[in-house]
């Protein structure tokens, strides 16, 4: 049993602080916290940050992939370099990818990565300057909980963190709570390969993002305040903890807390996210009973996505119908990313329900013969180009068989082996199961190999039980992750039959 004078929320930092997990860093660990050493290896060795030992990380993501990665890993051995892939950096614009030994991005890519330009009848802007006249909070102040929750519903803002949960509903929920002491929590975490608009907004409309998180803790009623912000985005939060003294006049009334990150994707998940903050292994939790009743700390929490968030001043300043007017199938604008064959990779502002075909002009047009694209992520499979007149929005692409998720558009042209998108898809999933399911344990890994195997014998018979294994995995894991890791690979034999026969 844990020792109730125990300080288990410091075990994760300190390691960092430290250095990462050795036998020395654990015992200093165990003595400063009062937590177990044992403890603190099994939550230590759970993440990629923690490992120790300077070396260049190389991103394996689909996007630098199928713009070289491999190659720049090899080049980079040659030249002497101690090399980590990793599953993901948040960087596909600037693909191949790669963060040098302090966690710096250095840029590969030769091609010019892009956002909308400034418009400031945009909602997010992020184009746009920064403005901390925090004119949304003041209005906020006097229009009062109720009514800003009003506001809430009338702009149909749904969660932009992968779900679209509508927002009123959580934060109706928290603010009906029962105990006094609430959390609101930003999840920044971002780490779905694909998606790199919490990066841009964080380091661009960090204004925003504040303002919103203010806003939310006004109506939730909480004192504390929390960003849990991707390990490897060292300049984004420099750029939010910049930006929060320049917000400080107005957003006194709150503690503001940072937590990082230490590289595991599945933090990303609400639950996992919390057990991390606690300091554990960042392992989803079983739910009900969901954040907004048992949250950090046990207590009623809201979580929410950076855009989320980033949203709320504008649904305050302009009337929730304005916002909800920028949408076209569904409310609102959205932030998509683009990444893959197109000439001009970035982050672009669009209605929501905006199709393939218009997010690909903006971003300057396809690179090469379009076959296929990823509509929201590793998580949303695969569709054929022929799709490219689909709204991206939340229901549409569920009723595909897809989802919008995190709107991470991945465009691949007949360059690219199907089969081998998908392998590369499911390398990620089963790095990054946390593996306390064995669906998703056993199916991401027995799905990797099966792929490799296909690859390797040209024997389409690898292949036979895919949809089974995948049918297990969707029904019988915990959290989201296991539930569509199987999709990049039944998706792609689904849509692309042709790259899944004899070889
Ligand atoms: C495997 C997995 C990874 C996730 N990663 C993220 C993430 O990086 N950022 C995020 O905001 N939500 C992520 N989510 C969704 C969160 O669990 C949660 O729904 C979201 O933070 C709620 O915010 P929203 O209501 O603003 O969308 C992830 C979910 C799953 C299943
Ligand atoms: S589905 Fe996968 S990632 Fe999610 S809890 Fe189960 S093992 Fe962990």
């Amino acid at each position: 049993m844990l020792k109730k004078t125990a300080d288990r929320e410091h075990v994760l930092p300190l390691l960092e602080e430290l250095g990462g997990v050795t036998e020395e860093n654990v015992r200093r660990v165990s003595r400063q916290t009062g937590v177990p050493e044992a403890e603190i290896w099994g939550a230590g060795t759970f993440y990629t940050l923690l490992k120790g030992g300077p070396r260049v990380r190389v991103c394996n993501g689909l996007s630098c992939r199928i713009m070289g990665s491999d190659q720049l890993a090899a080049d980079l051995r040659a030249k002497g370099k101690e090399v980590e892939e990793v599953s993901c950096l948040g960087q596909c614009d600037r693909a191949p990818a790669a963060l040098d030994e302090s966690l710096k991005v250095f840029d590969t890519s030769r091609r010019q990565r892009s956002i909308t330009p400034a418009d400031d009848k945009l909602p997010i802007n992020l184009g746009g300057k920064r403005d901390f006249s925090f004119g949304a909070l003041k209005q906020a102040r006097a229009m009062g909980a109720e009514a800003i929750i009003k506001a809430l519903e009338a702009s149909g803002l749904q969660g932009r963190g992968g779900a679209g949960f509508p927002a009123h509903i959580k934060w109706k929920g928290v603010a009906g709570q029962k105990d006094p002491v609430r959390y609101v929590i930003c999840n920044a975490d971002e780490a779905e390969p694909a998606t790199f608009k919490d990066r841009e907004t964080m380091l661009r409309r960090a204004d925003k993002l504040i303002e919103g998180m203010a806003i939310a803790a006004l109506v939730v009623g909480a004192k504390d305040i929390y960003f849990y912000i991707r390990g490897e985005f060292n300049a984004e939060a420099e750029a939010v903890q910049q930006a929060l003294k320049q917000a400080a006049p107005h957003v006194q009334d709150w503690n503001w807390h940072f937590h990082r990150g230490h590289g595991a994707y599945i933090c990303g998940e609400e639950t996992a996210l919390l057990e991390s903050m606690e300091g554990k292994r960042g392992m989803p939790r079983l739910k009900p009973p969901f954040p907004f009743e048992v949250g950090f700390r046990g207590k009623p929490t809201l979580i929410s996505n950076v855009e989320t968030f980033a949203c709320v001043p504008y649904i305050i300043s302009h009337g929730g119908e304005a916002f909800k007017a920028h949408g076209r199938t569904e409310a609102g604008s959205k932030l998509y990313c683009i990444s893959g064959h197109v000439k001009k990779p970035g982050v672009y502002e669009l209605p929501l329900g905006a199709t393939l075909e218009e997010l690909v002009q903006v971003a300057g047009g396809y690179e090469g013969n379009p076959m296929a694209f990823s509509p929201g992520g590793a998580s949303s499979g695969f569709l054929p180009i022929e799709k490219r007149n689909l709204p991206l929005d939340f229901k549409g692409l569920a009723k595909e068989g897809s989802m919008l998720g995190s709107a991470g558009v991945v465009v691949l042209n007949d360059t690219v082996d199907m089969a081998k998108a998908a392998q590369w898809q499911l390398e990620f999933f089963e790095d990054e199961s946390c593996g306390q399911c064995a669906p998703c344990r056993i199916g991401t890994r027995y799905l990797h190999n099966q792929v490799g195997k296909y690859l390797k014998s040209g024997d389409p018979g690898a292949l036979k039980h895919a949809n089974d294994v995948g049918w297990e995995m969707e029904e019988g894991s915990i959290c989201g992750l296991g539930m569509v890791a199987h999709k990049p690979l039944v998706d792609a034999m689904k849509h692309f039959p042709k790259a899944f026969e004899k070889r």
